[in-house]
């Protein structure tokens, strides 16, 4: 990044937050489905930054720790998070989202890439507490669930 778009940059997203709150939905519903999921999204990347800190030696290894962030990873990847795919709130229809439209013509294979999140989650779990190799190899797979489902459905960051 120049130094100029450093400087341009934190203007610009001050305009287009002051913007944003004018075109927010009219749909409160919608509005509390995006709060909703990015408040997920969030617990679920909350959880996994311990368990990346210690895989990368950021953060010491402490086992109950790390069992407790896999846990929450586990639970969080299970649970229905189908409600908060309503209509009207992909991208580019709400203020805020970054849903692609993908999402609601690929429900099912939306829903699989949860499960396969789910499935990498419980495998962590079942590691986390192991030791910090055992945390370490089942990093890769859940880190890659992720990024496998925001490849498809999530609008990159621009
Ligand atoms: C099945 C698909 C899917 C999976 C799996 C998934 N995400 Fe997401 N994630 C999304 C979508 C879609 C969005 C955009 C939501 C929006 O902007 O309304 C998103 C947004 C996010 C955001 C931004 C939240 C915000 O406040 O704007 C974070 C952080 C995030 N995901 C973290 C994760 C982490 C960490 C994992 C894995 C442990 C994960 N996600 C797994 C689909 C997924």
């Amino acid at each position: 990044m120049t130094i100029l778009t450093r400087l341009i940059a934190p203007t610009f997203a001050v305009v287009c937050l002051a913007g944003g709150v004018a075109a927010q939905s009219a749909d409160p519903a919608v509005d509390a489905a995006i709060k909703a999921r990015h408040a997920h999204m969030d617990l679920l990347a909350y959880n996994l930054g311990t368990l990346g800190g210690m895989a990368q030696d950021k953060i010491p290894y402490d086992a109950t720790l790390a069992s407790a962030a896999a846990a929450n990873l586990a639970a969080l990847s299970h649970m229905d998070w189908t409600s908060y795919w309503v209509a009207g709130s992909e991208a580019g229809m709400a203020e805020g989202s970054r849903a692609l439209p993908a999402i609601w013509t690929g429900m099912e294979d939306f829903h699989a890439k949860q499960m396969a999140m789910a499935t990498a989650a419980d495998a962590m779990a079942a590691a986390a507490g192991t030791d910090l190799d055992a945390l370490k190899a089942a990093m890769g797979p859940l880190g890659g669930a992720c990024g496998d489902c925001h490849k498809t459905y999530r609008q990159p960051n621009n």
